[in-house]
């Protein structure tokens, strides 16, 4: 059967897109919530040695895994793994990352749907009563659904608001990878900086007056970007720098493998990798340090700022965010402009959270674009359900730390002993090399070998001491929020155990007709 196959039209749309699926929520919601948390400068160090020593070598190697799949007409991790271990397990293996990416969509795309409800708010001036902390949170919570005698008296327009951001997503996808994502990275990613680059502006030249701000903007970077060499011996700062190194670049998710096997096989890997790992860091670290934490510090202080971060991501975009905005002259403007950056860097993110799955319906069960994605579409909207509708008890939460956070992990060992000792760290490095516009040195192949891995496994090893237990037992939750906890956790395994059956089906179907899982689609020259 011969397939058409996919690609990239252009190389800058493959880094817009790639770089699109990296800056997130993440960049503008989570690292300002994770540095202000984590001690401000004492949080940069271990952030920027995770990024050298994880980021880097993972986005590499993800790149590498996913132009090699896609040689063998594989876009999605089960495939990528059987190719290079040809062994039965290494299919359910490469499960694990249709498991995250789709984990992570489902509560993603609610909260990038209030970043869309939020930005038409701030055009309409809906929220610019709430000139303090607490009622700009009654507001949010309203909103949410959590607080029915507030401006909203059910959840029904962050309901309505998520059928839009789901159905955009899904048309965008339907679209396929040229013609839709793209073509929405091309218009995203450039309007996203520009609404960033306008409000770092609007953020730096603040005037201050004492009689009404808490702090100067220069209190807010200094916050920042004072190096706290203390921190360096706590591995708790040590474990968040690196759990956002892993979200904010997509690393260990299976979207980046799904993004780079639509490359021909000499299409450069190491340059393009590189470029869109430095983009989303500019974006993060420049950008993204440029707004929500100095801002909050010039109106709530230093010490309020670390407050209003450890009480969460929401607490420091929406709800602090919405009351400055409330405050400053030409309010609505910036209002929108902020969250309708969210809103881009939310959507050019999820969209690469869906794809792997509507990869693997197209590679491997030969189903049409059209229905994967309605296949996915109605996934999504089911799971979606229990997200929105139980809010308030944790579920979300749960999903986050697990399919968001710790598997990410779980996935990136897995990949990198693949990488490392299956294909072997000489082929992958050379597959690395094929087609490259820049030389990567080859003591990076050590790196790859023993530096990145054992740095995975000090990760996951102090993981197992210090928190699993209290963590699996749910100690410290709310006994009422306790059995929604367990519900998360009951359609993880659903998840879990949908995809592996799918896989399974899918392997047998292959078999009957036929296909081989070590048939080169494209070949080399
Ligand atoms: N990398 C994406 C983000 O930062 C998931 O939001």
């Amino acid at each position: 059967m011969v397939r058409v196959r996919e690609a990239w039209a252009t190389r800058i749309g493959l880094i817009l897109a790639v770089a699109g699926n990296a800056v997130g929520l993440g960049n503008f919601l989570r690292f300002p919530v994770q540095a202000a948390s984590n001690g401000g400068g004492a949080f940069m160090i271990p952030y920027f040695i995770s990024f050298i020593l994880l980021g880097i070598p993972l986005m590499w190697m993800e790149w590498t895994i996913g132009r090699y799949g896609g040689r063998y007409g594989h876009h999605s991790a089960p495939g990528m793994f059987a190719v290079i271990w040809r062994h039965p397990i290494a299919k359910y293996l490469g499960a694990l990352g249709l498991f995250i990416s789709l984990t992570i969509m489902v509560y993603y795309t609610y909260i990038e749907s209030w970043t869309l409800g939020y930005s038409i708010f701030s055009l309409l001036g809906l929220y610019f009563d709430n000139t303090t902390f607490e009622s700009a949170k009654e507001f949010l919570l309203s909103y949410q659904g959590l607080k029915p005698d507030g401006p909203f008296s059910s959840v029904l327009v962050a309901y309505l608001f998520l059928l839009v951001t789901l159905g955009i997503n899904f048309y965008v996808l339907s679209k396929g990878i040229s013609g839709g994502i793209e073509k929405l990275a091309r218009i995203a990613m450039p309007t996203l900086f520009v609404f960033a680059v306008l409000l770092a502006i609007r953020v730096l030249t603040i005037q201050t007056d004492p009689a009404i701000h808490k702090a100067t903007v220069w209190e807010g970077l200094g916050f920042l970007w004072n190096p706290d060499l203390s921190a360096l011996s706590d591995p708790k700062v040590w474990l968040a720098a690196a759990g956002q190194i892993f979200f904010t670049l997509s690393l260990g998710m299976g979207t980046i493998h799904a993004y780079a096997s639509y490359l021909r096989p000499k299409d450069d890997i190491a340059l393009s990798g590189l470029t869109t790992a430095s983009i989303n860091e500019f974006a993060e670290v420049v950008l993204g340090s440029s707004i929500a934490i100095p801002i909050a510090v010039v109106f709530f202080g230093v010490q309020a700022t670390q407050e209003i971060a450890q009480g969460g991501a929401f607490n420091l975009g929406f709800v602090s965010m919405s009351v400055i905005f409330s405050q400053i002259p030409f309010g609505e403007f910036f209002g929108f402009l902020w969250f309708g950056l969210l809103f881009f860097a939310g959507i050019t993110s999820s969209v690469a959270m869906a794809q792997p799955v509507i990869s693997f319906l197209e590679d491997e069960f030969r189903f049409s674009r059209g229905k994967a994605v309605a296949i996915i579409a109605v996934l999504t909207f089911i799971c979606i359900q229990p997200v929105v509708f139980l809010l308030g008890h944790g579920f979300l939460d749960e999903l986050d730390y697990w399919g968001g956070t710790f598997m990410l992990v779980v996935f990136a060992l897995i990949e990198t002993i693949l990488f490392a000792f299956v294909l072997g760290v000489d082929k992958g490095y050379q597959e690395l090399m094929r087609g490259a516009d820049i030389h990567i040195p080859e003591w990076f192949k050590f790196v790859f070998k023993y530096i990145t891995p054992l740095f995975l496994i000090i990760i996951l090893g102090y993981w197992a001491i210090t928190d699993a237990w209290r963590v699996l037992l749910l100690e410290g939750v709310s006994p009422d929020a306790i059995p929604y906890r367990w519900a998360a956790r009951g359609l993880m395994v659903l998840f879990t155990i949908g995809i592996c059956w799918m896989v399974y089906r899918a392997w047998q179907y292959r078999r009957q007709m036929g296909l081989r899982d070590d048939v080169i689609e494209v070949p080399i020259d």
